[in-house]
């Protein structure tokens, strides 16, 4: 708003628009915002900055927002919003209107038959605040876990089953163990080798036995990952699986449409989409393999129906992929051709949000000693087992059911914030003592100023009203900062990165601590006190609305 009428002023002083580029001021004696762009205008203009500065402050139009504007040094032009202005704004809330827009987050995607892994870990936490993020700015978010249930590697698990008992209990673990077993077999005999290409056929052409074995498979491993989902608290349930065997009889037709299209060329007996731009290293073509040489299809060629099937019977304006970085070439090439081919048209973006690796303490990709996957329950453990412990220290009075709960919330949300408080292209590494910390940008501590909050808010003992006095700069800074809760969250909706929104709680958890040091709350009296637990209130609520789009719950008390 602000910026707007100094463009406004601009043009009518100087005929000429420019970004105002307004920042915060940088003390509380230059007001609130900040802008240099007298000193910018001084050369094309030829005149003095603190000439341009008064002829702008002439024709800027703001007494309904601030203060009179001073120019301060060389020409900064300094803007103090009203105290008025700056209650209303926090007051007011936040709310957004429906887009009538539809968004399709593609997240999580464990594998059947394998453990999730920490690359699962992020993919379902960044997922989860992302969807939250979007639906809150009035998105509609269809949320799709692209499950890994197809490929050829099912003809060989199904094969090894019947080889031994088909009968045998299965769990994710024996999953895994049959799953290697398979592996080596198929390696090493030729004729296990041809039997699981020749199962792999009876699968995608839909073989009851080879199906009810295949689908037995899927159930476990999804049994489990619900357990995870569960205890994780995400937004994904049951109906939002829809993985890759989903797109089965769909492959066929996407050759076809594809082929019709000009856009296959047979190398080496597969059918391959060589796209312009899309080279390697050493400038030879890299194509993107739609059919394998054995007539099989392979993830490239899943992706495409899905990409297909989200624009032509979803109706997504976005397409979100939450997943790896180290995918980030397949995206690519998916999006090109589904582009080429007519699938994904401009009305709709399709946008890959890539993450880095999560590191161990040794700076290496998170693995357990042996060099096996960590298993994601006991990671959550030992930080539910941890966030116990700092309980303990804090020697609360709380009771043993009602603190584990805490103790959940605050294992589970402390390894979520670490997650999604560094850019997400960035490795991080894996150091629950960091994360489970009450202080520092983690998760505990922006759970504890929550819970500060609301103990002192009981401790007034009367509703709070409205925020209705800002006097110290303190306190305007608190509401100024509240205040851009929702552009905050729509700037995060834009740019798929959880990061901003945990950066901004930091700094409102931050200036929370800089007005409890001098600003009495419950020891004041009269329209001060009241307007300051206003100030609490509505701190309290961004905090718990921001920790919740991020996934987080924030318990009451710690
Ligand atoms: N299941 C895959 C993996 O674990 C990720 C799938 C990502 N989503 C997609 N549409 N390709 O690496």
């Amino acid at each position: 708003m602000l910026s707007t009428r100094l463009s406004t002023a601009a043009t009518a002083a100087f005929a000429m628009a420019l970004d105002p580029e307004l920042r915060p001021a940088t003390k509380p004696e230059f007001g609130h915002f900040q802008t240099n762009l007298a000193l910018r205008l001084a050369k094309p203009l030829g005149l003095a900055p603190r000439a341009i500065a008064a002829k702008l402050v002439e024709h800027l139009q703001v007494d309904d927002l601030c203060l009179p504007p001073s120019i301060a040094g060389p020409g900064f032009v300094n803007l103090e919003l009203r105290t008025d202005v700056l209650a209303d704004g926090v007051n007011a809330g936040v709310s957004f209107p429906p887009r009538g827009e539809r968004v399709v987050v593609d997240y999580s995607q464990p594998n059947v038959a394998k453990q999730m892994h920490v690359g699962h870990l992020r993919s379902t936490v960044i997922g989860d605040a992302l969807c939250n993020v979007l639906s809150y700015v009035g998105y509609e978010v269809i949320r799709q876990n692209h499950v890994g249930d197809w490929g050829t590697q099912f003809g060989m698990l199904v094969e090894q089953l019947l080889d031994e008992d088909p009968k045998q209990s299965l769990d994710l673990d024996s999953l895994q163990g049959l799953y290697q077993r398979s592996r080596v077999h198929f390696d090493s005999s030729p004729e296990f080798a041809d039997r699981s290409r020749a199962r792999v056929v009876a699968l995608q052409s839909g073989d009851p036995e080879t199906r009810a074995l295949w689908q037995r498979m899927v159930d476990v491993s999804l049994t489990e990952f619900e357990r995870l989902y569960a205890r994780l608290g995400t937004g994904l349930t049951p109906a939002d699986v829809v993985g890759e065997s989903a797109y089965n009889n769909e492959l066929p037709n996407v050759v076809d449409e594809l082929t019709a299209a000009g856009l296959l060329t047979e190398s080496g007996g597969a059918l391959c989409a060589f796209l312009p731009g899309f080279t390697g290293r050493d400038g030879s073509p890299l194509p993107v393999i739609v059919r394998k040489s054995d007539g099989g299809f392979g993830y490239s060629a899943t992706d495409l129906a899905a990409v297909r099937h989200r624009v032509r019977d979803l109706h997504a304006r976005r397409i979100i992929y939450v997943v790896d970085q180290r995918q980030a070439l397949h995206f690519r090439q998916i999006f090109a051709l589904a582009s080429a081919a007519g699938w994904l048209p401009s009305t709709t973006t399709a946008e890959h949000v890539g993450f880095g690796t999560v590191l161990g303490e040794n700076g290496k990709p998170f693995k357990t000693r042996s060099g096996d996957t960590v298993r994601l329950a006991t990671l959550l453990d030992a930080a539910v087992e941890r966030a116990a412990a700092l309980l303990d220290e804090r020697a609360g009075s709380l009771d043993g059911d009602a603190r584990a709960e805490i103790a959940r919330a605050v294992g589970i949300g402390a390894v979520k914030y670490a997650d999604l408080s560094s850019d997400r292209v960035n490795d991080y590494v894996f150091a629950l003592d960091r994360m489970v910390a009450m202080t520092g940008n983690t998760g505990p501590y922006l759970q504890y100023a929550h819970a500060r909050l609301t103990k002192l808010l009981a401790k007034a003992g009367t509703t709070p009203g409205a925020v209705t006095v800002l006097e110290s700069p303190v306190e305007q800074r608190l509401a100024l900062q509240l205040a851009a809760f929702g552009s905050t969250v729509e700037q995060v909706a834009e740019t798929l990165q959880p990061h901003r929104l945990c950066g901004y709680l930091f700094e409102l958890a931050t200036t929370l601590s800089a007005f409890y040091e001098s600003c009495p709350v419950l020891t004041s009296d009269g329209e001060t006190r009241a307007s300051r637990l206003a100030l609490c209130a509505a701190t309290r609520r961004v905090l718990a609305d921001g920790l919740g789009l991020l996934g987080i719950t924030a318990p009451d008390s710690m």
